[in-house]
């Protein structure tokens, strides 16, 4: 499978999960590893082409990282990116100084477009410039191959080497054409072919997970969420019925979405599925809990309590199946095992459990190659696109204590948004959209009645990495519609608001 590697060596750059997805979109597998990686290493990973992320430090700092002596002699190609391509001119005898501005932004830049690194480009292009310190001198052995008004060597090749270095970042969409600097490098420098694909992977992982497991047993928590239900899929594909999945449902799930779940596993895929209907159970435990944190908390640690006991049941297993993704493994620490957020805990399950050891089939793959390794499995395509949903669930958009009253007014009202943003078209441009039921009562009227109920607040925001995000600008006729359909449907509503609220400052969820 990983026969054409590129190798991404992190120097702390905030762009270094960037730089991968860039190489995979061209077909190319690639894996980031720290600065520091062996020797040794490198050359059993044997990658065709070897990058140096950017990254903060400056290489003339005491501490500054270092990659291990002797990558320039290995033979496979480098390309250096800002930070990088500073390091590269510092080991091999060139100079790197402070520059008296920080350059930054989109900036024209010369190209000496006879360099196979800028092959296809014009004499000028802007790209994303970042930095402080400049190479002012290239090593022995280096042609200059671009420069910017402030930087005289913008871009640097020493084309017998293979060595490359560029001060701008190709991998951001500011820089116009930049995959196309990474695409020149991966074709026409490091030669790759450009075979890797989904498909691919989900036959050879299909395969590899068959041969590891063999005929022992695997457990799987399913939450229904996009990375557990694509793990489970795949390890039943591998391993049929010696994978069993325990979906502990805690009743804090949308409306229908506990069954949807049961029926998609169980008889699109005829997956050995425990379903455990706990309800009652942590409804019981969160009764008069305000505080969001507690609320978190007591959900955690009774949906660890419920998978136990029902493992229990199982007996020994001998692996865990886990759904960590590439991100997860990336901002762990690299190569360490994951470390599962306490935000994202439910289904992280280690250390209760009986078992030999974990799988997680997805640790090589960003989001949206577990999205496409889901279509490829035959995962319906409303589960794959899901919106994110936190694993405490609705707990945490019932503001204050939690009744069964109030669960089911908040399923009601959630779906009926849910339904007009589908509707509407818009289910794929809002990136996360809910119902959320305060706890404030007002004073309305329906018809010539007095009412007293709750308030229900829409929020909807758009976003791509869920850290920061805006506030969805809803038409107003989907919003007048989707309030006037809550107040008509759903006992106990009299009052519909809208967030207006960015993140920051606020969160995205309520609590
Ligand atoms: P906030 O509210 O922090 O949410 O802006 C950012 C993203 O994280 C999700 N979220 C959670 N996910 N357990 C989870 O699994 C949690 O306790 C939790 N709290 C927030 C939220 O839905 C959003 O996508």
């Amino acid at each position: 499978m990983k026969n054409e590697l590129i190798l991404i060596l992190d120097f702390g750059g905030q762009y270094n999960q960037l730089i991968a997805r860039r190489v995979r979109e061209c077909n190319v597998y690639s894996e980031v590893v720290p600065y520091n990686i062996s020797i040794e290493k490198i050359k059993e990973k044997n990658p065709k082409g070897i990058i140096f992320t950017g990254g903060p430090a400056s290489v003339y700092g005491e501490s500054s990282p270092k990659c291990a002596k002797g990558i320039f002699d290995l033979g496979i190609p480098i390309l250096g990116i800002c930070y990088g391509m500073q390091l590269m001119t510092h080991t091999l005898g060139g100079n790197v100084s402070k520059a008296n501005t920080r350059e930054y932004g989109a900036t024209k830049v010369n190209i000496d477009n006879t360099s196979s690194l800028f092959q296809g480009f014009e004499n000028t292009n802007a790209f994303l410039m970042s930095h402080t310190d400049f190479v002012s001198e290239i090593p022995n052995g280096f042609q200059t191959i671009a420069s910017t008004e402030h930087c005289p060597n913008a871009a640097m090749e020493n084309e017998e080497k293979n060595l490359y270095g560029i001060q701008f970042h190709p991998e951001v969409n500011l820089s116009v054409n930049g995959t196309q600097v990474i695409k020149n490098f991966l074709f026409h420098i490091c030669h790759c072919s450009g075979d890797w694909q989904i498909s691919s992977f989900v036959e050879d992982s299909i395969k590899t997970l068959k041969e590891k497991i063999g005929n022992k047993k695997a457990l799987c928590a399913l939450s229904g969420g996009v990375d557990s239900s694509v793990a489970a899929v795949l390890l039943s594909k591998a391993i049929g019925k010696n994978l069993t999945c325990i979906f502990v449902d805690h009743g804090l799930l949308r409306k229908n979405e506990g069954d949807e779940v049961e029926q998609i596993f169980r008889e699109q895929f005829d997956i050995n599925l425990i379903r455990v209907n706990a309800k009652d159970r942590f409804l019981g435990k969160l009764a008069g809990i305000t505080d969001p944190e507690k609320k978190r908390k007591i959900i955690g640690e009774e949906f660890i309590r419920v998978f136990e006991e029902e493992a229990k049941k199982i007996g020994t297993i001998d692996f865990l199946v886990q759904g960590t993704i590439y991100p997860d493994v990336i901002e762990s620490g690299l190569g360490k095992s994951s470390v599962i957020k306490s935000h994202h805990n439910v289904g992280g399950l280690p250390d209760y459990v009986d078992f030999k050891e974990i799988v997680e089939p997805l640790r090589d793959l960003f989001k949206d190659e577990v999205r496409q390794t889901g279509l490829e499995l035959g995962i319906p395509e409303n589960l794959v696109f899901r919106q994110p949903f936190p694993g405490p669930g609705l707990a945490i958009r019932i503001i204050g204590d939690i009744t069964d009253d109030k669960l089911t007014i908040l399923k009601e009202a959630d779906s009926i948004f849910r339904e007009e943003i589908a509707n509407a078209g818009l289910h794929k441009s809002i990136n996360q959209y809910f119902a959320v039921l305060t706890n404030l009562k007002s004073v309305g009227v329906m018809g010539d009645e007095r009412t007293y109920d709750y308030t229900v607040a829409l929020r909807a925001v758009e976003t791509t990495d869920f850290m920061t995000g805006v506030w969805s600008k809803i038409p107003y006729e989907i919003l007048e519609k989707v309030s006037s359909r809550i107040v008509n449907e759903v006992k106990h509503v009299n009052r519909v608001v809208y967030d207006i609220t960015s993140k920051p400052p606020a969160t995205i969820e309520w609590e």
